[in-house]
């Protein structure tokens, strides 16, 4: 596996590969990397020739009050993952690296200021932005993203149709823990009486239909309801747990068949 810093030499390898007639994937992420980011790397392995993984904290997509100096920050461990999942390439920049100068041309989405773009104005201005430069870097025929980040997904499906890119979304199902949580790089900040109470996001989304999700939430003296709602086929919630905002969504109708 190869791990590389400049945009210019991750553009080498990816033409080359292509040149020569293999299939790459991308896994685009901010590191940290857990259970669910593998199993978009192993997806992304099997089903292409050459997967290339970034790792890259993006300032652009962090409000002034979020958490990007405190992201969590681990990139010889995300190595090692990278590697035993089957990416043939790790390509993690720095800030400078990316944004040399203060980008003045940038990805504005639009009619996404719901959901998380409602509680954070600008977000997935910069996941448009960057994910448009790593495009342009790695040149992916397929990019392979997680079902999580629902409202993520159909921005990333936007960008690609509406500026044209060619490459292929593969959304992944959410990987999850034994007891339903969603697998995320922030469920390491909940303490051991917290991650307790985060298991009502997925209560919430999978209990009987007949009892709404505010008032399971409600039931959780810990958790602070931002919003749970029915979006086309999916449920989605967002909530708080002490410090720490979560979310998760799945498919209208997985409250039945459990
Ligand atoms: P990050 O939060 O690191 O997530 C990277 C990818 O992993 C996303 O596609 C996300 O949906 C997926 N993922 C995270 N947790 C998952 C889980 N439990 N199961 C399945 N997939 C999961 O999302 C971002 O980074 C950034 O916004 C990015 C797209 C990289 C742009 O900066």
């Amino acid at each position: 596996m190869r791990v590389l810093d400049r945009g210019d030499q991750l553009r080498k390898e990816l033409d080359a590969a292509r040149a020569a007639g293999r299939i790459v994937g991308l896994v685009a992420t901010m590191g940290a990397l857990h259970e669910g980011h593998a199993s978009l790397i192993r997806r992304s392995a099997a089903e292409c020739d050459v997967t290339a993984l970034t790792v890259f904290v993006n300032p652009l997509q962090f409000g002034p009050s979020e958490d990007f100096a405190a992201y969590p920050r681990s990139l010889a461990a995300d190595i090692d993952l990278a590697a035993a999942a089957g990416a043939a390439i790790v390509f993690a920049p720095t800030v400078e690296e990316m944004y040399p100068d203060r980008p003045t041309i940038t990805v504005a989405v639009a009619g996404e200021d719901v959901l998380e773009g409602a509680s954070r104005p600008g977000h997935f201005d910069g996941v448009a932005t960057v994910l448009a430069k790593l495009f342009n870097l790695a040149g992916p025929c397929r990019a392979y993203f997680g079902e999580k980040d629902w409202q993520q997904l159909r921005v990333v499906r936007r960008l690609v149709a509406d500026l044209s890119f060619p490459v292929e979304v593969v959304a992944c199902p959410t990987v999850r823990e034994a007891d339903g949580l969603a697998i995320s790089s922030r469920n390491a900040r909940l303490s051991a009486e917290e991650r307790r109470a985060a298991t009502v996001l997925y209560r919430a989304l999978t209990a009987h239909p007949a009892l709404p999700m505010a008032d399971m939430v409600a039931t959780e003296p810990l958790a602070s309801l931002d919003y749970a709602e029915v979006v086309g086929d999916r449920l989605v919630i967002a909530a708080r747990i002490g410090d720490v905002r979560l979310i998760d969504n799945v498919p209208v109708g997985k409250a039945e068949v459990r």
